[in-house]
């Protein structure tokens, strides 16, 4: 690779070549922006005019080494952008010799930035492990090397750095060697190749180096182009619809770009989860129509007849359709600043497909340093746990390790529409597949005509002593005398019973109200006008208990008393016992209140009495279409 290549023979990759898709990992200071500089400029990839720069650079930083070439220079933009506070994603650099054609993900070393590494390594066959000869594995190699595996990499270039820095000492550089293999074939990290190298002067990266002579294999790039390109293509034929295309009238066509096998015209498929089935009647390009197409592939199928797709379905080869599913477990990589709760509900996207999920449980989370397991009941920024899902519709799925596009999925959060979590699907749990929905004749409208009325839930949140009960004792009165059939679900009197396992924390809170919502769901199904009193101190929260009703069946009544007011009030003493540390997590203390921001109905208690509140629900509650049944 003589340097005079790099002008002219420029950046253009050879197609014909294929195609090394690898990561780059290593920790602060072990020199990886250097190595990779350094490959680039080995590999011809750096034009004369960034070279005349980064020699004129070099000269700056390192006045005192005349000729050095400092090409940690070259790919420290990154570092830049880091030290301003810009929000950085993955650097992909493409580059390429007369071999083969290389996309490196360029990930940041911190531990802050794992979600990037998880974004570099989901799409990467190889990673390229930098570690210092003087420091040997430390905690943050064993990290991004769990998760490249965790991510589905099966092969890594161990590239032991700073040779010159330890003497060239080939017993230094053996121990780590064999410690790293050890921790691989742990992983289940089928290949590693290890080499010594010196990034600042290039020993072993582009060329074999004279300084150690006991190492007789390849250099680096020499290794990079040579090892097995093994991105399995998934076999079975998988394309999830992105959108339904329908420019006029005469033309309805499903788009997508296929993630397994292949189809052909002809081909007969079926639609998932539905299970609809069909055959390929066109398969439609920009280019014009193709008799079949193979994984990778964007493309738009037209299909025999007329049946129901849209978006986020998945079209599957009708010998060996997808698994469907509705309960997983799965490996989930926290990304959220705020910790992920069980039971709390985030959209999950898998596919093109999104859906309301939840955790429902955390069998562990693994210590990604020694990759223990350890018991957790909710995991924090950047940590891995084992957890079951629960989607509230079955989806079309693969396990990761098949295929990562049906495998892999992520969690967003409903409110900030933040990406807080990547996951890799293991298996279906085998009772989604084993419940199924019993059918009964009399329904919710049958039994609440025979009470005359109209089911409604009544959900009143708002801090303790806020006076929740207390209103809605007094409406559950009103109604009553007026020959309405109610029922009170009270927080602290369910806590005595149904709840008496959970306590105070954002968790238990979180499973506390979705239990009273689920009890009030059914108790509405049986036609009852239920009075609910529960802080409910999150919106995600109040908005599921919402989503499981219609929406005038759903009443939020904000009982709205200022934290003084309650403190002042204090009925049971639990603000004081909360003041004096004697009670922890107490709500509007050390524990936060989020305010409904748009409540059906908001009652400013201050200077009102109960019995007016009271009447203010009735009138709501009679108003409009009111509670009696027609006929
Ligand atoms: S919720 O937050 O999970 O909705 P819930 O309404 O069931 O709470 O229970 C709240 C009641 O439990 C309060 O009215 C109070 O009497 C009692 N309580 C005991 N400890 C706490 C605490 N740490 N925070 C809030 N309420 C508490």
């Amino acid at each position: 690779m003589a340097r005079t290549d790099t002008t002219s023979v420029a950046l253009a990759a050879d197609d014909t070549n294929d195609l090394l898709r690898f990561i780059t990992c290593g920790s602060v200071d072990d020199g990886k922006s250097t190595l990779l500089g350094r490959l680039l400029f080995d590999a011809g990839m750096v034009p004369d005019d960034q070279l005349a720069a980064l020699a004129r650079d070099s000269r700056r930083r390192h006045a005192d080494v005349p000729d050095l070439l400092d090409f940690s220079l070259l790919t420290d933009g990154l570092d830049a952008e880091r030290q301003q506070g810009i929000t950085i994603d993955v650097a992909y650099r493409y580059f390429h010799t007369a071999h083969r054609n290389f996309i490196v993900a360029d990930c940041p070393g911190h531990e802050q930035y794992t979600r990037n590494m998880a974004t570099g390594a989901s799409n990467a066959e190889l990673a390229l492990v930098l570690v210092d000869a003087r420091k040997g594995l430390l905690p943050q190699t064993r990290r991004h090397t769990y998760i490249c595996a965790l991510l589905g990499i099966r092969q890594v270039v161990l590239a032991v750095n700073k040779m010159d820095l330890v003497g060239f000492r080939e017993d230094i550089y053996q121990a780590i060697a064999t410690e790293y293999r050890a921790l691989a074939k742990s992983l289940g990290i089928a290949t590693v190749h290890e080499l010594p190298v010196v990034a600042l002067t290039g020993e072993n990266v582009g060329r074999r180096s004279a300084c150690m002579p006991w190492y007789q294999g390849a250099c680096l790039l020499e290794t990079l182009e040579s090892v097995e390109t093994m991105m399995a293509e998934p076999t079975d034929f998988r394309m999830p619809v992105q959108w339904v295309s329908r420019p006029d009238p005469s033309f309805r066509g499903y788009a997508g770009t296929l993630c397994g096998g292949r189809v052909m015209v002809g081909d007969e498929i079926v639609v998932q989860p539905g299970m609809q089935r069909a055959r390929v009647e066109r398969i439609v390009t920009a280019d014009g129509d193709l008799e079949q197409a193979v994984a990778g592939q964007a493309v738009t199928l037209t299909l025999d007849r007329e049946i129901d797709v849209s978006r986020g379905d998945v079209i599957a080869d009708v010998a060996c359709p997808a698994p469907v599913a509705d309960q997983f477990a799965a490996h989930v990589l926290w990304m959220g600043e705020e910790a992920l709760l069980p039971n709390r509900r985030y959209w999950l996207k898998i596919g093109t497909c999104t859906v309301t999920a939840r955790v429902t449980s955390i069998k562990h989370k693994v210590d990604v340093n020694t990759q223990a397991e350890l018991a957790a009941r909710r995991l924090d920024l950047n940590e891995v746990g084992y957890c079951n899902i629960d989607l509230d519709h079955a989806v079309a799925f693969e396990a990761y390790a098949t295929n990562h596009t049906l495998g892999g999925f992520i969690l967003i959060d409903r409110q900030s529409h933040a990406t807080v979590a990547c996951g890799m699907l293991d298996f279906a749990l085998r009772r989604a597949a084993n419940v199924h929905w019993q059918h009964f004749d009399l329904d919710k409208a049958a039994r609440s005509l025979s009470k005359g009325q109209r089911s409604r839930c009544l959900w009143f949140t708002g801090l303790s002593g806020a006076g929740k009960s207390t209103i809605a004792n007094l409406v559950e009165r009103r109604l009553h005398a007026l020959g309405y059939h109610t029922y009170m679900l009270d927080g602290d009197n369910l806590r005595h019973g149904l709840n008496k396992d959970l306590g105070f924390t954002s968790e238990a809170r979180v499973e506390n109200v979705r239990r009273v919502a689920e009890v009030a769901h059914l108790m509405v199904d049986a036609g009852l006008i239920v009075l609910v009193c529960v802080i409910s101190p999150f919106r995600d929260e109040r908005r599921f208990a919402r989503d499981l009703f219609t929406e005038d069946e759903f009443i939020e009544v904000f009982v709205d008393t200022s934290l003084e007011d309650c403190e002042r009030r204090d009925p049971k003493g639990l603000y004081r016992k909360a003041r004096s540390g004697a009670i922890r997590n107490f709500t509007g203390i050390d524990s936060p209140y989020e305010i409904p921001e748009r409540p059906d109905l908001h009652l400013l208690t201050h200077g009102t009495r109960a019995e007016q509140l009271a009447e203010q629900v009735v009138d709501h509650l009679l108003a409009g279409a009111g509670l009696q049944q027609d006929g």
